[in-house]
């Protein structure tokens, strides 16, 4: 065995000297694991080793089930598409609840809810067993990805990055514990996290689910948090552990310009050595599942080829028998179970929606499908591709022997039903319970960076009369981030997050009403009458793709929304009135915001701290008499950009001989130098160099072309110049549609009809979310901004056949639909059913909306999650 040492010296991982690898070859994809260097990937010892009787006992019961229940304990449906019916009939091994979706469909629905619905799963599951000599226990997954996010009252705690910032590997593996304990109590068996990512571009939206930058980082978390959600064997055992999941294998934050589902462009050594190290220290510390990423990776080894023509098939990782087998189950070493991500094996070439085969044997063990037909088409094609010998028998029974091996690991023959389980009994006391919120409190103020702190300015004194302004100061969503009770995060109130704490609330609570006044836009307070201001900025919330910009995207923070602008103008207004003003910036990742630094007295990076502000008070004043004095002890996890245009100024680890920068991450010079780099941040006492302020970008947008001299043509009798798309849940794939006969995607239907000027288009959208588009057949943005100076309205014609029963938004982008938007479903409604009627939006308002006309790829685009039938003709920009 030789060393690899990691970029502190510290050593990463064992290397084998010789290829532990080997596949046997099937009729789909040959085995190419001969020609693939797998020695550079070391085979890992497991906190929990393969147990002899374990594997007795699993080949016992896998001799006896039949091809059906087999592929049965490799489905797992989502909970709005399971029946207690299907479970009895089918012997599904597992299924999950996705973000934002409740039993009963209730956001608030209660622990007891919870329990019951789990437990009534459970039960109908046990079912199928009855008459057999044997049973397998059925289990259920959720996204407990910074606390038990998805149930009301659960404790929520800081994102990943900002517990990255606290550096505190005994905290993570605290909260993994505490965490647990939640999701036990309410009667589940797995969770889908930590997400050990090494994102590397800030323009990706799930920047925030990885500890930072630093592949040195995420390994000692991903073996920290593993270690506290499971325990070791003996612990998983007991009620009180849950079985993790490493996530998203591979390279998912190294998609180039940080695409969200992209590809990494990257050699297998940065692949090994930057982004699976915490993959590679969670399955160390006996991480029993590992969920695939939606990317691809573009490497020459990663390609099966086609049976068809030999050519290079497939590079999504979910269809990479080199990635999941050859590296990840032969080579590591891991023997628990690889889960797809939501849906995802459709989009491996090969598939689709209801036929998982050429992924099954890539390697495949449990296919995450939320459709009900679609889950139920992937049972019914596996079963008849191995009756037709196109995925072997033996690689589903190690798929289900894997399965098996982790619910046995887990004890699940051994647990009572969920609702009899020790904490599911005390589960109102354990769900939310203080000591768990005293807990994110403490993480909250540790992830803290303090960026700049004029002398005299931090900590605050408690009888200080303070101004508690800026966009973020009120509000729940940007503190708390995507993944909160909701996908997105949205519209959070007290009301969904018991115990809530917004960081205005909190500064009350120390200085008390009548010495605050909370003002989040500075519209009615005089800054006169305080002594200092807390300005709270914050990016809105998100998660995976609305939060992922295009690549032409400022990453500046004014520059994203004409709401940040005003938390800069905020700034300005009280530098011009004298007022100190100390920043404090919710964000999921770093972003340019040099000036807001510089109108600052002091400036805290937050990041997503979570709903218990109080973790941030204790640090910004000094302490009540008696009370502990904290000091800030966050430093960056990720260096924090000089620039606008700093996608990628991550630190290259040294020790990396052959290591290509990507073209993406321009080495670290010049206006790339990181302004801060990884480890950064100051404590109260440092001494601050008066330095000035700190160096601004100067670089500019091109200016705005002349204005426009005509309209856009999007569909009109002649056809149109752009290209049309429909598109949405549940794989957010897209169509092309047709202009000659109907284009079907699942949930939205198009038909070309005839209208007053030619060719319209007749859409029925099914109440998912959903979309049509124009996009330019380049991909390639334009600056429309001398439409905007012009005075152009997006207009169109529309005949309302069935009112829409939710929002229906006009969008001029797809950075993620209907983001920024306007609301056309209260006019639609008002429109006599049946009539042609016409549709006209300045573009103005779209712009005040926050649309960037600067980049316009996609100038029209209807998005609605509700249902409306109607015929939309006559599509483009006019000027007046
Ligand atoms: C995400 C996963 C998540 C899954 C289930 C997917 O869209 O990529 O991280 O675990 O949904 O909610």
């Amino acid at each position: 065995m030789t060393t690899v040492t990691g970029p502190s010296g510290a050593s990463m991982a064992e290397v084998p000297e010789a290829s532990a690898a080997g596949s046997a070859a099937d009729p789909v994809a040959p085995a190419l694991s001969d020609l693939r260097p797998l020695t550079r990937w070391p085979r890992l010892t497991s906190a929990i080793p393969a147990d002899p009787e374990v594997e007795r006992r699993v080949a016992e019961i896998v001799a006896q089930l039949t091809l059906e229940e087999k592929v049965g304990q490799m489905i797992q449906p989502e909970l709005a598409e399971l029946t207690h019916e299907d479970l009895r009939e089918y012997g599904i091994g597992s299924a999950l609840n996705g973000a934002g979706i409740w039993p009963g469909d209730k956001r608030h629905a209660t622990v007891e809810d919870w329990v019951d619905a789990i437990d009534g799963f459970w039960t109908a599951a046990e079912e199928h067993w009855k008459d057999r000599p044997f049973r397998i226990p059925f289990m259920w997954a959720t996204d407990a990805v910074h606390g038990h996010n998805n149930v009301h009252g659960a404790t929520i705690f800081p994102h990943n990055i900002g517990l990255g910032a606290a550096g505190d590997p005994d905290l993570v593996r605290r909260i993994g514990a505490a965490t647990a304990r939640e999701v036990a109590a309410t009667g589940m068996d797995w969770i889908f996290a930590p997400t050990v990512t090494t994102p590397r571009d800030r323009h990706w939206g799930r920047y925030y689910e990885g500890y930072g930058e630093d592949p040195t980082l995420v390994h000692a978390y991903g073996r920290a948090m593993v270690e506290g959600l499971q325990g070791d064997g003996v612990a998983l055992r007991t009620d009180e552990k849950v079985l993790a999941t490493l996530k998203h294998w591979i390279a998912d934050g190294g998609t180039e310009n940080g695409g969200d589902r992209g590809t990494a462009r990257c050699s297998e050594d940065v692949l090994r050595d930057i982004h699976a190290q915490g993959f590679l220290a969670g399955i160390s510390a006996g991480a029993q599942s590992v969920m695939v990423s939606f990317s691809s990776w573009s490497n020459e080894a990663n390609y099966d080829h086609s049976p068809h023509t030999g050519e290079p098939y497939n590079d999504k990782v979910h269809g990479s028998r080199y990635l999941l087998t050859d590296v990840l189950k032969d080579a590591l070493g891991f023997d628990g179970v690889v889960i797809s991500d939501w849906d995802a094996h459709a989009e491996v070439a090969g598939c689709s929606a209801g036929d998982a085969g050429y992924a099954i044997n890539a390697g495949l063990d449990v296919l995450m499908i939320s459709g009900r037909d679609a889950w139920q088409s992937v049972h019914r094609t596996t079963v008849q591709y191995v009756r037709d010998g196109v995925v072997p028998l033996a690689r589903i029974d190690d798929a289900v022997s894997r399965v098996l091996r982790v619910k046995m690991r887990a004890g699940l023959w051994e647990k009572p039903r969920p609702r009899e389980r020790a904490l599911a009994r005390a589960a109102t006391s354990v769900v939310g319970c203080a000591e768990h919120r005293t807990l994110s409190r403490e993480a909250a103020r540790k992830s803290l960076v303090l960026l700049k702190n004029t002398p005299g300015t931090l900590p605050l004194s408690r009888t200080a009369r303070v101004l508690v302004t800026g966009s973020g100061a009120d509000d729940l969503s940007k503190q708390c981030g995507g993944w909160t009770l909701t996908w997105q995060g949205d519209g959070l109130d007290h009301a969904d997050l018991p115990g809530g704490v917004t960081l205005a609330d909190a500064v009350r609570a120390i200085v008390g009403s009548e010495r605050c006044t909370v003002d989040p836009a500075l519209v009615h307070a005089d800054p006169s009458d305080f002594d200092v201001a807390v300005v709270v900025m914050g990016e809105d919330s998100y998660a995976e793709m609305r939060g992922t910009l295009k690549p032409w995207r400022s990453l500046g923070y004014a520059d994203l929304k004409l709401s940040y602008a005003r938390d800069v103008e905020v700034l300005r207004l009280l530098k011009s009135a004298g007022l100190p003003a100390v920043g404090v910036f919710f964000t999921g990742r770093p972003l340019y915001c040099t000036e807001e630094i510089n109108l600052s007295d002091a400036f805290v990076a937050a990041w997503l701290p979570g709903p218990y502000a109080e973790g941030i008070t204790d640090v910004l004043f000094a302490p009540a008499e008696g009370a502990p004095a904290y000091d800030f002890q966050g430093r960056l996890p990720s260096s924090w950009p000089r620039t606008r245009d700093s996608a990628a100024v991550n630190r290259v680890p040294p020790h990396l001989p052959d290591y290509r920068v990507p073209e993406q991450e321009t080495p670290p010079e010049g206006r790339h130098t990181p302004l801060f780099p990884v480890g950064h941040g100051l404590s109260l006492h440092d001494p601050v160099p008066d330095t000035g302020p700190l160096p601004l970008d100067v670089l500019r947008q091109a200016p705005p072309p002349p204005p426009a001299d005509g309209p856009l043509r999007i569909l009109d009798a002649a056809g149109s110049p752009y290209r049309l798309r429909i598109g949405g849940h549940n794989t957010w794939s897209r169509v092309d549609l047709s202009l000659s006969g109907p284009t079907r995607c699942l949930i939205v239907h198009a038909d070309p009809v005839p209208a007053e000027t030619g060719t319209g288009l007749r859409l029925r959208f099914a109440g998912y979310p959903a979309f049509v588009y124009a996009e330019s057949p380049t991909g390639t943005p334009e600056d429309l901004r001398g439409h905007l100076e012009a005075g152009a309205h997006v207009r169109f014609r529309v005949r309302v056949l069935e009112p829409p029963s939710a929002p229906l938004y006009l969008a001029c982008h797809d950075d993620y639909p209907a983001q920024p938007g306007v609301n056309l479903a209260p006019s639609l409604r008002e429109a006599t059913p049946g009539e042609w009627t016409s549709v006209s939006v300045p573009l103005t308002t779209l712009s005040v909306a926050g649309m960037d006309l600067a980049h316009v790829d996609v100038p029209f685009m209807l998005y609605t999650e509700g249902t409306v039938l109607l015929e939309a003709a006559d599509i483009g920009w006019s000027v007046p």
